[in-house]
């Protein structure tokens, strides 16, 4: 019953104090000023007093400040104090006074009213401070949150200063993302400090923008869960995830391809193998394995054309059925990759076969993603192309079959215009006098490299 007429009396006197604070002083805004201020004087006489009675009494007895003012000032920081032990009631407060925050809403009410903010104003000194808070405590009475010296004194001070009382830090989203970009501040690496600072207000921004629900968060944290466990030296799904959301694209134009005279790189992909088997020019990489012969002659050159010679160049690919030998535990590998030297012309040879399209391992939840998008896991066909020279910055790159399956819609978003070359139908003689039986191709190119790399 208290509580209906304590809540009554604050809808009561913030309506009037407000309408009267905007200079409507009419009979219906005394009327529920007198109305609310007898609803009040109500609740009073059934009720325990506490801290901001307790404050009240002894800055109005011992130190003879007026008493309704004196009120007025110390309410807004007396709630304050309590706020943390009494949450529902500071709710009920706020809603009634229709603001977020009661002990800030209070003390802003105050204001528009053109009512007393400061204990200074009223006649305290500072130096009064510390006896009113060691009066405050000397007998100990009922009050929500625990007294003690040190924040009745805080209290004080903030009510004799007129400060607004601060509104606990509430739990918005936007508040969250200021929170966590503050915990950043102090990460020493530079770099690390501004990735992390413009990733996690995007990530937040994503959420609130969408109305991510529980569920759908936990679905992406379950995807991420299961992208991990699949991974292994011979598996990264994670290099799956980022090449078929065309991220690993977008950091390969960033970081590769600045140069508009050198060969376009595109992703490594995770099927490179650090330390390929050494061959000699001429090798056949495919070591006998079926498919359609292929001659691949190159040239690495400067972008200014002049040849490099004894640049290292390694090379993979995929079988006729679209497998990399790693993915083949059963087979006698290495094959398909190998590491090769140009000659003193910055010419390099070696046979291979016709590399075909091949979908990207598509058994985990990268695979999932497709199927739930509509979209293929297939690679247009191509030969990988790892290219190092002293003096020069390293080309990863690939070359792609004209005419080839996928070369428009490509999984991993890797197919590039200037890389998209004629592997050209053979039949007869072969150039190094190669016995083959029937057709075979043949593929040339240039490539040329940026100077500036180590
Ligand atoms: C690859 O070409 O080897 C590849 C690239 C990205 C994802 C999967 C495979
Ligand atoms: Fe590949």
């Amino acid at each position: 019953m208290v509580d209906s007429l304590a809540l009554d009396a604050v809808r009561r006197l913030s309506t009037g104090l407000r309408r009267l604070g905007d200079g409507t002083d009419d009979a219906t805004t005394r009327t529920d000023l007198l109305h609310g201020a007898w609803l009040a004087g109500t609740c009073l006489g059934a009720v325990g007093m506490s801290l901001h009675h307790k404050l009240c009494h002894t800055l109005g007895g011992s130190f003879d400040l007026p008493h309704a003012a004196t009120h007025t000032v110390v309410l807004p920081h007396a709630m304050a104090y309590n706020a943390a032990a009494a949450p529902e009631a500071m709710r009920r407060i706020a809603d009634a006074l229709d603001v977020a925050d009661a002990p800030s809403g209070l003390h802003d009410l105050i204001s528009r009213a053109g009512g007393p903010l400061a204990l200074r104003d009223l006649g305290l000194g500072e130096s009064d401070i510390a006896a009113v808070a060691r009066k405050a405590v000397e007998k100990p009475y009922p009050n929500p949150a625990a007294l003690t010296r040190e924040g009745i004194e805080d209290l004080l001070r903030a009510a004799w200063a007129g400060e607004r009382p601060q509104a606990p830090a509430s739990a918005t989203p936007g508040r969250i993302t200021e929170q966590v970009v503050a915990s950043f501040a102090g990460t020493p690496d530079v770099r690390l400090r501004r990735l992390l600072t413009d990733l996690v207000p995007r990530l937040h921004a994503f959420a609130v923008e969408n109305d991510l629900t529980q569920a759908e968060w936990q679905t992406g944290m379950d995807f991420l869960t299961r992208a991990g466990q699949i991974s292994n030296a011979g598996r990264q799904e994670f290099v799956l995830l980022s090449d078929t959301i065309g991220l690993s694209s977008v950091v390969d134009l960033l970081t590769n391809s600045r140069t508009p005279d050198s060969t376009p790189s595109a992703v490594l992909g995770p099927f490179y193998v650090e330390g390929p088997p050494e061959l000699d020019q001429g090798a056949d990489i495919a070591r006998g394995l079926a498919g359609t012969p292929l001659y691949v002659d190159v040239a690495v050159t400067g972008t200014d054309g002049s040849p490099i010679a004894d640049a290292v160049v390694d090379v993979w690919q995929s079988n006729d059925d679209g497998f990399y030998d790693v993915q083949l535990p059963d087979l006698d590998g290495p094959v398909l990759r190998g590491r090769l030297r140009t000659d003193t012309e910055g010419r390099l040879r070696f046979w291979s076969i016709l590399p075909c399209e091949y979908p990207i391992p598509d058994d985990g939840p990268v695979g999932s993603m497709l199927a739930a998008t509509g979209r293929h896991p297939y690679r247009a066909p191509h030969l990988h192309f790892m290219i190092g020279a002293t003096g020069y910055t390293q080309l990863i790159t690939q070359l792609f079959v004209q005419g080839g399956e996928y070369l428009d819609s490509d999984a991993v978003f890797g197919v590039k215009d200037d890389l998209i070359v004629d592997f050209a139908e053979r039949s007869g003689p072969t150039p190094d006098s190669r016995a083959v039986d029937g057709p075979w191709r043949s593929v040339e190119f240039t490539f040329r490299l940026a100077g500036g790399g180590e």
